[in-house]
């Protein structure tokens, strides 16, 4: 007799072909976890298991699953309009929505070009800088600069700008070269440098690059603070105000991906006001719409809007387009969104959890196999290594971070390592008793995955 939960496992390993994922694993080694519901923080099994989404299912859901006020507002627009094209059509949603987004982004973006999930959005951000250039009688800029370690998504343009291995390497012969800097990965930092000298030192890296080939290059794109697909990499925001000053002298575009650490993830509602910088670009999605619906928006200044701007037959228009462009409901939630920051004064109180996850996570410095703890806002990682003194990676064939992921599911809670680096990136809605019960149950992993370790090498 099958169990529910088995019901629908077998049930979608008929037909589901899941991402980022090796089927194989899911009919022996890693059960498929079939959720029912969602509420709060927390998610539902078919046989009534509770899972505590340490993740936010990928970094999307801000206010917890089932927020009935985001339902609320998706709903009542269902009841008005579901979807309209966006060329030659406009709604109330969409209109709304990008005066909110001019409103509370660094000034100066004052355009709003949507798409419907991340990749595509760095693609039309690419574009547009590229074009920029083209229509300015400068076809020659057509690079792009990022920097190692560096994750922009998944789709062609996307991946070729991002720099991980692991999601990159099979593909590289359909992919456009770039210049590649290296990264200013505060966890490489030498030991006797101090962050401050280490930043100056990797900025002056890609300045050379950039100084090299500022004739070809189109933009340098970034992920601003936090290099999250990267293993949750850090770094100091003086990089980026350096950075911003280089471009800008150089005649070259910033594109500043904040797919992921945007709306509040670093502590501030987004990360390069924490260098004071406006990008030309800034790229968002994931918490756009609170983790309920796809949407995607590149925001860019009028200087760039005005080299598209004119009579047609001169051919300057952007012509791109995708055909759920600005969806009405989605716009929807992400107005919803945006109202809880302000009702609820999110990031003031997100304070509290983040001084919380800083104080109960200090320990785990001393753990065995703990190589880094390291936290921006809201973000909390744990770097674990066979070494840690020298960086020494466990092969990546011992699959650690997997060990942990199973503990976690066995011990209620979500986590999805990323290789060895297992990290806390709860929904802001997480109370003070939930946070505790998580921090405890990592604790635990972390306690349980050291002594696996240690037998497998007794
Ligand atoms: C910084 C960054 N850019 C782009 C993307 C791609 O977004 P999507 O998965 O919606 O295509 C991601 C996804 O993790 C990301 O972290």
């Amino acid at each position: 007799m099958k169990s529910l939960n088995q019901y629908w496992q077998q049930r979608d390993l008929q037909h589901v072909w899941h991402p980022c994922t090796q089927m194989k694993d899911h009919e022996a080694n890693i059960p498929l976890i079939p959720i029912q519901r969602g509420k709060g923080v927390w998610l539902y099994d078919f046989e009534g298991k509770a899972y505590l989404d340490a993740i936010s299912s990928w970094w999307v859901n801000l206010f917890g699953h089932a927020h009935p006020y985001i339902q609320s507002r998706i709903q009542s627009q269902l009841s008005e309009l579901e979807h309209v094209l966006l060329a030659g059509f406009t709604h109330r949603p969409v209109i709304e929505l990008s005066e909110q987004l001019v409103r509370i982004t660094p000034k100066g973006l004052e355009k709003c070009f949507y798409t419907d999930n991340g990749s595509s959005a760095v693609e039309a951000a690419i574009k547009m800088s590229f074009h920029f250039w083209k229509n300015h009688h400068q076809p020659q800029k057509k690079k792009f600069v990022c920097l190692s370690n560096s994750y922009h998504g998944e789709t062609l343009g996307a991946l070729s700008v991002g720099n991980v291995s692991l999601y990159k390497e099979t593909y590289g012969p359909l992919l456009f070269e770039v210049i590649t800097a290296p990264s200013p990965d505060a966890f490489l930092a030498p030991k006797d440098v101090d962050i401050i000298t280490y930043t100056r030192q990797q900025f002056e890296k890609i300045k050379i690059l950039l100084e090299k080939d500022a004739d070809c290059i189109a933009a340098v794109i970034i992920e601003p603070l936090v290099q999250c697909a990267g293993n949750m990499r850090m770094y100091h925001p003086l990089y980026l105000t350096l950075l911003r000053e280089c471009t800008e002298k150089l005649g070259i575009h910033f594109i500043a991906d904040e797919i992921a650490v945007g709306f509040g993830r670093t502590g501030t509602l987004f990360a390069c006001e924490q260098a004071g910088i406006v990008p030309d670009f800034l790229c968002l999605s994931k918490g756009l719409t609170g983790g309920f619906l796809p949407l995607a928006v590149v925001m860019t200044t009028s200087t760039i809007y005005q080299a598209f701007y004119d009579d047609y037959h001169t051919q300057r228009a952007f012509l791109h387009s995708h055909s759920y462009t600005g969806n009405p409901l989605a716009c929807s939630a992400a107005l919803a969104t945006i109202e809880l920051f302000e009702k609820n004064a999110v990031i003031k109180n997100n304070q509290a959890h983040i001084q919380y996850m800083k104080t109960h996570t200090e320990k785990w410095r001393n753990y065995p196999y703990v190589a880094d703890v390291r936290q921006t806002g809201m973000i909390l990682a744990v770097e674990l290594m066979a070494e840690p003194h020298s960086q020494t990676p466990f092969a990546w064939q011992r699959r650690v971070g997997l060990q942990m992921y199973r503990e976690g599911l066995q011990r209620g809670i979500l986590l999805r390592p990323l290789g060895d680096v297992i990290y806390l990136m709860p929904p802001y809605v997480i109370s003070e008793t939930e946070l505790s019960f998580l921090i405890d149950q990592v604790d635990q992993c972390l306690q349980q995955v050291a002594l696996n370790i240690q037998s497998e090498c007794a």
